[in-house]
């Protein structure tokens, strides 16, 4: 389904319903909101591994501290167990790590969702923000250039010579093997609980209305009323790293802006009707990715469901969907144990985890600048 951001934003802030932006941005097929088993796309072998060491390779990062897996960790779905997310030494992030599981099935990425694109933009962007990865591309690709593993590997993938561009096809290529596998949701093996609690999911809770699709998003963002996260303001590494990401963005009164605007970045309304609007984040692997929300808010499943009961937190743009459901006890639990049976097995492994060793005392290549590779 491709529907543009914008069309998503500017109707959502109307409060209209989902079969409205269907009719505004073109046929939607019905199968494209119903919820089933994710398709894992086509990947290429050679690509996929040279993906897979660059993922979990810290010398990806100015000063070789942090790789992609130092925040998307395997055991933990991709995610890091933080509210907030650490980042380049000397700075802490500002948002919850999401997982990379069916990331390459998205249709926009970053909890704002303001790369629509793809995972080439959203792998350049980790690697060189400064509050992610700090890296200049230049630098590491002669980097790269100096293991011979990677020569070897480069030229088996296909692509020559170690090059940043490359970087950014095979790292992509790795994040197409992050598929869900095994959820009792797609296995036929949900327990009389999952099932009942699949029936307030697309009934009474309607949790359907936006959490649509294989994945359970429509990729849209909207604001449910999920409150700040303090540590935000109170930590000075992480007020500074929001700051200057917000005057990147062009934040209005970036300096005095108490808050995490989330979506309003992409469409800048003057009226701030996208302020406080999050994409709707997939709901597989929710086993392995706690604590919830963009910005770590809510620790557990049940607190979300609780959250989502009592009419979901306080805001002024708060979409009118998210209102008080009145579920019994019963009915939550039912509800949690649904969400619980969209995880599958977890993602480690050799399959998914480069285990060998990255050695880093390969021998110098004497005057290296003349050597072609
Ligand atoms: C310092 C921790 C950290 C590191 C290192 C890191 N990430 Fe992330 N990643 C995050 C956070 C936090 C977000 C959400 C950021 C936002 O919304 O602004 C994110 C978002 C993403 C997304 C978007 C997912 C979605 O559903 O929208 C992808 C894909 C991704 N990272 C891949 C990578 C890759 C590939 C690397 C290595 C090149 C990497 N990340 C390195 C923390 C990290
Ligand atoms: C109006 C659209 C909408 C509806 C209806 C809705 N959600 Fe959400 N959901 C969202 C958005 C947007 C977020 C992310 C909010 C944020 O991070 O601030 C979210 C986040 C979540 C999360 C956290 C996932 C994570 O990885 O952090 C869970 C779990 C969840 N919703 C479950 C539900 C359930 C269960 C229902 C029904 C009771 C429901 N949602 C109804 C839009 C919606």
């Amino acid at each position: 389904m491709k529907v543009s951001r914008f069309i998503g934003g500017s109707v959502s802030a109307l409060g209209a319903a989902v079969s409205c932006w269907a009719v505004l941005a073109g046929p939607v097929s019905a199968g494209d909101s119903k919820l089933g088993p994710v398709v894992a796309p086509e990947f290429d072998a050679a690509k996929a591994a040279l993906g897979k060491r660059l993922f979990f390779d810290k010398r990806l990062s100015g000063d070789a501290a942090i790789a992609c897996a130092t925040c998307h960790q395997p055991d933990k779905g991709f995610t890091d167990g933080l509210a907030l997310s650490e980042a380049y030494p000397g700075s802490k992030g500002f948002r919850n790590t999401p997982t990379l599981i069916n990331t390459a099935l998205a249709e926009n990425w970053f909890l704002d969702g303001r790369l629509g694109t793809n995972l080439n933009d959203v792998t350049r962007e980790s690697i060189t923000e400064d509050y992610s990865m700090n890296m200049d591309m230049r630098l590491m690709q002669e980097r790269i250039k100096q293991d011979p593993v990677y020569v070897q590997m480069f030229k088996d993938a296909g692509y020559g010579e170690p090059s940043n561009g490359s970087v950014r096809k095979a790292i992509p290529e790795y994040l197409k093997t992050l598929i869900s596998k095994n959820a009792p949701f797609d296995a036929g093996t949900m327990s009389d609980a999952a099932k009942r609690g699949q029936a307030l999911f697309e009934g009474k809770a309607g949790c359907v209305a936006c959490h649509s699709g294989p994945r359970l998003t429509d990729d849209m963002a909207y604001n449910i009323g999920v409150p700040e996260n303090p540590d935000l303001w109170s930590d000075p590494m992480r007020a500074m790293t929001w700051t200057a990401f917000a005057s990147f963005m062009g934040v209005e009164n970036y300096m005095n802006v108490r808050r995490d605007v989330g979506a309003q970045i992409i469409r800048h309304p003057a009226d701030g009707s996208d302020i406080g609007k999050f994409n709707t984040p997939t709901l597989r692997e929710l086993k392995y990715t706690a604590p919830y929300m963009h910005n770590g808010m809510l620790a557990t499943l049940q607190d979300v469901v609780a959250f989502y009961n009592a009419g979901g937190g306080d805001d002024p743009n708060k979409d009118p969907r998210i209102k008080p459901l009145n579920l019994s006890a019963d009915e939550q639990a039912d509800l949690v144990a649904f969400l619980e049976a969209l995880s599958g097995d977890p993602l480690t492994g050799p399959d998914y985890v480069w285990e060998d060793e990255i050695p880093t005392n390969y021998p110098v290549i004497e005057d290296w600048r003349e050597v072609a590779n």
